[in-house]
């Protein structure tokens, strides 16, 4: 019933008619295990999933999809050691100063969600330069880092609350990080577990979740592919009856 409210049922789709979701949430999970495999630092790992996740968005533009949502950093993942942390960051950095100098062939419309007030006022201006850079790209990308599905509901409803709105699930849906684009029709874990983790809570409500074994560096088009034919495999009824 209440999907109903907010969700348009148009069907979007690729250059050769595909059906396609319009929106994509990538869980890119697995990038220590890849590496630990190989004898490989960790960070390592996550560096090969920096490749496959410039690889990833290409072919989503390819794909005619509107926006992907990439989980690149959690709340949580403060815990884990300090040389991984710093690994990840400068990643970051280096991902952001290539997408400002313009060094993919093709680029998306970018927006970090999450809590970024956390971060160095100078990876904080990174961020916004980044945002800046390809602004006007029909595609869009949303880079969750520092980001927590729990603490973004809770941020939603406050700012209702403080500006004295009332709080509805179309006003809460509008004041999620999310609200520039549909919710995300298809959420893709790799890694081998099958859970959220704190990931687009609010909006995943009637996702279609695709699971693979697959490690996140290993991700590659032909999985991508294989997501795609799953989502287009399953029905999606909203609640109702088809
Ligand atoms: C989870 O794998 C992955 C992360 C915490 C980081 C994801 C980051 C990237 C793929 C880097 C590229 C992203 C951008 C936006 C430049 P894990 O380390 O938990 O893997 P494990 O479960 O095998 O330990």
């Amino acid at each position: 019933m209440f999907g109903r409210i907010f969700r348009k049922k148009q069907e979007q789709k690729d250059f050769s008619g595909l059906v396609m979701p319009r929106h994509i949430g990538f869980i890119m999970d697995g990038n220590g295990r890849w590496a630990t495999r190989r004898g490989l630092p960790r960070v390592a790992g996550h560096t090969a999933g920096g490749e496959a996740f410039k690889k990833i968005c290409e072919y989503c533009i390819n794909r005619n999809i509107d926006m992907i949502t990439v989980y690149a950093f959690s709340t949580e993942n403060w815990k884990r050691p300090q040389e991984e942390i710093e690994g990840l960051m400068k990643l970051f950095v280096e991902n952001m100063h290539e997408s400002i100098e313009g060094k993919r062939a093709k680029d998306m419309a970018i927006t970090f969600i999450g809590d970024r007030t956390v971060f160095s006022p100078e990876m904080q201006k990174l961020m916004a330069e980044t945002e800046k850079a390809h602004e006007h790209c029909p595609n869009k990308m949303n880079i969750a880092i520092n980001y927590g599905g729990r603490a973004e509901i809770v941020r939603a409803a406050r700012i209702l609350a403080e500006s004295g709105q009332e709080i509805t699930e179309e006003t809460m849906s509008r004041n999620m990080y999310t609200s520039h684009g549909p919710d995300p029709e298809l959420i893709v874990r790799t890694g081998g577990e099958k859970r959220l983790s704190n990931f687009m809570l609010w909006q995943s409500a009637y996702s279609e979740f695709y699971f693979t074994d697959v490690l996140w560096p290993d991700f590659d088009e032909e999985q991508l592919d294989k997501a795609l034919d799953y989502y287009r495999s399953v029905s999606r009824r909203f609640g109702g009856i088809k």
